[in-house]
């Protein structure tokens, strides 16, 4: 069933397990969850205040709000 999640995050979240740096991703957009592939650059040029939607492809729209 599909579901709308609301990520306001653009970058992942750097942990360490043994040492080592592992990045979280908290934009929701990689394709290797939990852990972040790039995909956060999508993000970089969105706009305060505006909402978008992510298609499984990637492809972007803005989404008019009531
Ligand atoms: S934080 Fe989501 S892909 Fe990098």
């Amino acid at each position: 069933m599909p579901r709308i999640i609301i990520r306001e995050d653009q970058g992942p979240m750097e942990i360490k397990i043994g040492g080592e740096s592992k990045w979280l991703c908290r934009c929701g957009l990689s394709k290797n969850q939990p852990w972040c592939d790039g995909s956060h650059k999508k993000t970089l040029d969105e706009q305060p205040g505006k909402l978008y939607h992510y298609s499984a492809d990637g492809t972007r729209r803005e989404v008019q709000q009531p």
